[in-house]
């Protein structure tokens, strides 16, 4: 698998920051994670990319970042547009942010407001609900703040301006969210207190580079997963495949489906787990998902639907309305395109319910520029009956570039 999304962005954004050189292997080469590179170059960062996967971070130390010469485009990224802020607020800049169509219209709200209680100077459209932001570095002091939602790019924001803020900052969030920052600031040396689902950092705390090896993407091995399970008489490896269990949630829920998948070679490298994961055809069974293990298997639940398209009985899923809001509104995507594919879907609010199982038919469908949903649409395509076309597919190359070679290097 290529490597994870969000521990590539991590790695260039603590790699920046941090005291010395950072080696990075195993980088995911997609848009996304380009887009944090050139914010960092333009940032002042000296990064060297010897190949595809390859980065040396220069890293400036905790306060060392530039003034940009122009505004900071982070391209479809919502984890560089939430995550930057916390980071510039307490650096000596001024600074804009903005990205394309859909960035502008996904929330900041959530990243703005705490981060102006810790003192930042931050503007943007609609009170600061959407980008563009501007912000304009100044001193940081400790808060303490419960997070409304459990989001990693909210908890990333606020540990990064923790960092460089006065005092302690102690937040808490409802369910765990993805963990890589916490443990990429352990790597890099810092000291962080972490109880549950409250954390503490102490400001001024410098950080010493190191080498990273980036896992492969879970999320991105979750439409393979799911395309072995559900087209007949496959059996499949996948190797490299980070196994974090903030992460893992879908590995659960396609195992609680009926599926069941062996975990082989385990190893753990850069405090981030991996193994080669084995997964064949299976006979699914429909389920709930709900509650906290929503944030564990949230990217995944656009394949996940596809899944229950092919299980037997009702699957529900629900407590995530975040969908609405992620690159596309997710629920109504789903909604909308696989029952064109003659999938039996009922919208709900902050969920949707599939009864399954149905034979899917091929037909054009749409990705509304959103990465996860062309990927999930693709593989419900594989058991379709005739042709499948995805339109709009040039999003994928957002997180996983070589999607399509894969697809066709697996199939017959
Ligand atoms: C991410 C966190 C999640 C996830 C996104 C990547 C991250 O978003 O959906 O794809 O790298 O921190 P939220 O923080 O909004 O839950």
């Amino acid at each position: 698998m290529p490597g994870d999304k969000s521990i590539s962005h991590r790695s260039v954004m603590l790699g920046s920051i941090a005291e010395g050189i950072t080696y990075v292997t195993g980088f995911l080469p997609s848009e996304d994670c380009v887009s944090t590179m050139s914010c960092f170059q333009a940032l002042g960062v000296n990064i060297e990319r010897p190949a595809d996967t390859e980065l040396v971070i220069h890293g400036v130390g905790l306060r060392g970042l530039h003034e940009p010469g122009d505004v900071l485009d982070v391209g479809n990224s919502g984890t560089t547009l939430r995550i930057l802020p916390g980071i510039l607020a307490g650096q000596d800049l001024f600074a804009i942010l903005t990205g394309d169509t859909s960035i502008r219209r996904r929330p900041t709200g959530r990243v703005v407001e705490p981060l102006r209680l810790m003192g930042a100077k931050i503007w943007g459209r609609d009170d600061g609900r959407c980008a563009p932001l501007a912000i304009k570095g100044s001193q940081l002091k400790g808060i303490k703040y419960d997070l409304p939602i459990a989001s990693a790019q909210v908890k990333t924001s606020l540990l990064l301006a923790g960092l460089n803020a006065d005092g302690e900052t102690e937040i808490t969030e409802p369910s765990k969210s993805r963990d890589h920052t916490e443990r990429m600031l352990q790597l890099l040396g810092a000291q962080l207190g972490i109880d549950g689902n409250l954390y503490r950092i102490r400001g001024g705390q410098q950080l010493k580079a190191t080498a990273i090896d980036i896992p492969g993407d879970i999320s991105s091995a979750a439409f393979f997963m799911t395309a072995a399970l559900v087209v007949g008489n496959s059996l499949l490896e996948i190797g490299n495949v980070g196994i974090n269990k903030t992460r893992t949630g879908i590995i659960g829920a396609l195992n609680e489906m009926g599926a069941r998948i062996e975990l082989l070679d385990l190893e753990g490298k850069s405090n981030e787990p991996r193994a080669t994961l084995k997964v064949r055809s299976a006979h699914l069974k429909a389920m709930t998902i709900e509650g906290d293990i929503v944030p564990k298997l949230i990217d995944e639940i656009p394949v996940i639907a596809v899944a229950a398209t092919q299980a037997e009985g009702r699957t529900i899923i629900r407590d995530a309305r975040e969908l609405r809001v992620k690159e596309s509104d997710r629920i109504a995507a789903l909604s909308t395109e696989l029952r064109k594919m003659g999938a039996d879907i009922e919208e709900l609010e902050d969920g949707i319910i599939i009864n399954g199982p149905s034979n899917l038919k091929g037909t054009r469908v749409k990705s509304y520029g959103d990465h996860r949903i062309a990927m999930s649409l693709a593989i419900a395509g594989l058991v379709a009956d005739g042709e499948t076309t995805v339109e709009d597919s040039e999003c994928i190359a957002i997180s996983y570039p070589s999607f399509e070679r894969t697809l066709l290097s697996i199939t017959e």
